[in-house]
């Protein structure tokens, strides 16, 4: 398809009618020349396709009966790459087969606080797995046919205010944090569009930021695909367009058109910056085509492997003394409104007509022959806060009368959804009240939770037993049921930290921020990263869950960027692991916290069998981003490598060397100081010769004579903060100024070759 040419024959009008689209889902289309349209749908874990207009009906529910997925902070729990692409296959399968031809999703914004209402949107507090992750989804889905849109390009870490906030964010923290799973998976999977976000970073509107969206995003990253707006995140369209914001969505009625048009005929705006976002988005058209013929996709299919995710989503964070798997065929008490109503989704633009949904407690029960007992426990109507005493009450004496229970609890759905943040990390106290009363009377309780981000466990130290099931889809009955009674072994580990409480979190003070402005103070020390770093004690670690067995690592061995290590099923069951890697930097010139995930792996090993996994690094799994030079850099050291079950639990470690052949070195100046000059490798080829010219003359023959171990000479040690300006001082007016600054151009001149 000539695409140039198909543009060559197009007014601007029609040009200007493509750079916003054709309605709320569509992208326009032009019989004339033959470019056909196509149209986008949510969302990252479920088709969300509109059968109303939004002028007729504004609801979620309208959309096409489709299978929901557990959400990204589950699947990101997986730790499962395949898993992740399997997902992508399913999800495009169900989009081909309603005409879809992108979809809108995956969403991989970082988890700043845990009180973000769409953390259940997104991956993960940490890049790498959130970037990994997401190209393999992305991979799926684009393998049959069906485009993505990575989002919420970037930035976008909270609700409040989303369409008006401002992230004050440092370089590096934006590099090695905010945008590294959007390069990740820019570079890796090549998303047919990304979705910019609504925010402002450092104050420059994302919709109209050039150096964002074209030169880190196209001429940094090679991006070559089509920019699209968030719904309504178009703030002025004609520096939009010249930033690299090809598509406002939806439409805009012309409002828009006509403003371009304008711009071009006014010559404030070049007819070429339009055809370059016309260009790209009739691309996007053409190679995104529905398959016309293409089948429904068979969401009785659909639902049963939904189940098998689900399993590997929901994480097993205590298990004392083994109370689970339940697999006696003993009276059992599900207690919990959740096990009759689960909570499978959030709210927002992501949620799904699901086709299917498991109704939990008769998941739970068939599996236990039929010894259920049931008892509600706390509504999800109305208050759901306020503790009810008789729902307690009768719910107690269930839990007595079997002896044992399991309970189902966690957030009712207006506590987290896309619009709006949670206020707090807490539980209803309806809830805590439950598990409170039922543990004082049944030590073996079992507590389910569903929800899309971390909660405070006041009642931790006394249940036995936890799940974090997350938002585990609409198959979530089998799923969890499966993993209760140990017909599946649980594999979820965590990809967020669970603090204690919400005042540890390092953006406590930051979060959602003043008026539009919020600080990212706490820089790269994120979640773990934070945790970590400070010692601070949390709940439950990034990387860390439960299994019915146990693994052992041994055998590290790392052969240049080469790590392998054997790892051993030591268990009585068949189990998956998710084997971590982590990278530590020696002292650096910046500060970078104790440990960073640099490879993960995740294994299926029988009992007693081994495996051996392999992880190639390279050199961005050693570097920070160094703003002095707008780069990443290796600095020299001796780093470590952890390997091991969580980021917590590394029993294996080894070290590598690195050299930086291309260190930093800060020109001189008459503000450098002493120490930098005695102290600091790269000054080292003009240090004796210079210091010899500025340092007071009683001091030179010493210092020769001692060598520059200045730490003794009672007439340096003193001076290792004075700057080079104050050296016109110390010879009793023999130097002038311009002989200090002669002395500094040829020292710079020295170490930079000049
Ligand atoms: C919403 C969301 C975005 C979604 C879009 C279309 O505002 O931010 O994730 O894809 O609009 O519904």
């Amino acid at each position: 398809m000539d695409i140039k040419n198909i543009i060559s024959q197009m007014t601007l009008e029609e040009k200007a009618r493509f750079c916003s689209g054709a309605d709320e889902w569509h992208i326009e289309k032009l019989d004339r020349l033959g470019v056909p349209t196509v149209m986008m749908s949510d969302g990252p874990h479920g088709l969300r396709k509109k059968v109303k207009t939004q002028a007729e009906s504004y609801f979620y529910g309208d959309t096409v009966k489709s299978t929901c997925f557990p959400s990204a902070a589950g699947l990101a729990c997986s730790w499962n790459k395949e898993l992740l692409y399997g997902l992508g296959e399913a999800l495009a399968a169900e989009a081909k087969g309603e005409q879809i031809s992108i979809l809108l999703g995956p969403g991989i914004n970082m988890k700043r606080s845990p009180l973000c209402g769409r953390n259940f949107e997104y991956f993960s507090e940490d890049p790498y797995l959130a970037g990994k992750l997401s190209a393999q989804y992305i991979k799926g889905v684009q393998a049959h046919g069906v485009g993505t849109s990575l989002k919420h390009f970037a930035v976008n870490n909270q609700e409040h205010r989303r369409h008006c906030t401002n992230a004050i964010v440092d370089m590096r923290t934006l590099r090695e944090i905010y945008l590294a799973a959007f390069e990740i998976a820019v570079k890796e999977a090549k998303p047919a569009t990304i979705m910019h976000s609504y925010n402002c970073i450092n104050g420059d509107q994302v919709s109209k930021s050039k150096w964002l969206l074209n030169d880190i995003l196209r001429e940094e990253w090679g991006y070559e695909g089509m920019v699209m707006s968030d719904w309504n995140g178009m703030n002025n369209r004609v520096v939009s367009l010249e930033a690299g914001s090809d598509l406002e969505m939806p439409g805009s009625f012309g409002i828009r058109d006509a403003q371009i048009v304008k711009a071009v005929k006014e010559g404030r705006l070049d007819e070429k910056v339009v055809d370059r976002a016309v260009e790209r988005i009739i691309k996007t058209s053409y190679n995104w085509q529905p398959d016309e013929n293409a089948e429904k996709a068979d969401l009785v299919k659909s639902h049963a492997f939904c189940a098998k995710v689900g399993e590997e989503t929901m994480v097993l964070l205590k298990n004392d003394n083994n109370v689970l798997p339940i697999c006696d065929n003993k009276p059992l008490a599900v207690i919990g409104e959740f096990a009759k109503t689960p909570r499978y989704q959030g709210g927002g633009s992501s949620h799904v007509n699901a086709a299917f949904v498991d109704d939990v407690l008769e998941c739970m029960t068939e599996r236990n022959g039929g010894m259920v007992e049931f008892a509600s426990g706390y509504t999800l109507e109305g208050d759901v806060n306020t503790p009810d005493e008789a729902l307690i009450a009768e719910a107690v004496e269930t839990a007595k009368k079997c002896g044992r229970a399991v309970i189902f609890a966690g957030m009712p759905s207006k506590f987290e959804s896309e619009s709006y943040d949670r206020r707090n990390m807490k539980l209803p106290e309806s809830h805590n009240e439950l598990i409170e009363r039922i543990v004082k009377e049944v030590p073996e309780t079992v507590v389910v939770l569903l929800g899309g981000s971390p909660v405070e466990m006041p009642w931790l130290d006394k249940v036995s037993a936890l799940f974090y099931a997350y938002l585990g889809g609409c198959a979530i009955g089998k799923a969890i049921s499966r993993l209760i009674y140990g017909d599946a072994c649980p594999s979820g580990k965590l990809a967020e930290t669970f603090p204690v409480k919400l005042e540890h979190n390092p953006t406590y003070l930051n979060f959602p921020g003043v008026g539009n402005d919020v600080v990212y103070a706490e820089g790269v020390f994120i979640g773990y990263r934070y945790y970590q770093k400070k010692q601070i004690d949390v709940n439950f670690s990034f990387g860390y869950g439960l299994s019915y067995t146990t693994f052992s690592y041994d055998e590290i061995k790392v052969d240049g960027d080469k790590v392998t290590v054997k790892v051993t099923n030591t268990g009585k069951v068949a189990g998956k692991e998710a084997v971590q890697l982590y990278v530590g930097a020696p002292a650096s010139y910046v500060e970078r916290p104790v440990k960073e995930l640099k490879g993960f792996e995740k294994i299926y090993l029988e009992p007693g069998e081994s495996k051996t996994v392999e992880f190639e690094l390279c050199d961005r799994s050693f570097a920070y981003y160094d703003v002095r030079i707008n780069d990443w850099r290796v600095e020299s050291g001796e780093y470590t490598i952890y390997v091991g079950g969580s980021s917590v639990d590394t029993p294996l470690t080894a070290t590598v060397e690195k050299v930086d052949n291309n260190p930093y070195i800060e020109p001189i100046t008459i503000n450098t100081p002493v120490i930098d000059i005695m102290t600091l490798p790269v000054y080292e080829p003009i240090r004796e010769e210079f210091m010899m010219k500025i340092l007071p003359p009683v001091s030179r023959e010493k210092v020769k004579e001692i060598g520059f171990f200045y730490k003794k000479h009672p007439s340096i040690y003193p001076r290792r903060y004075h700057t080079m300006r104050m050296s016109v001082r110390w010879n009793d007016g023999n130097m002038t100024e311009e002989m200090l600054m002669q002395y500094i151009d040829e020292a710079n001149a020295k170490l930079f070759n000049k």
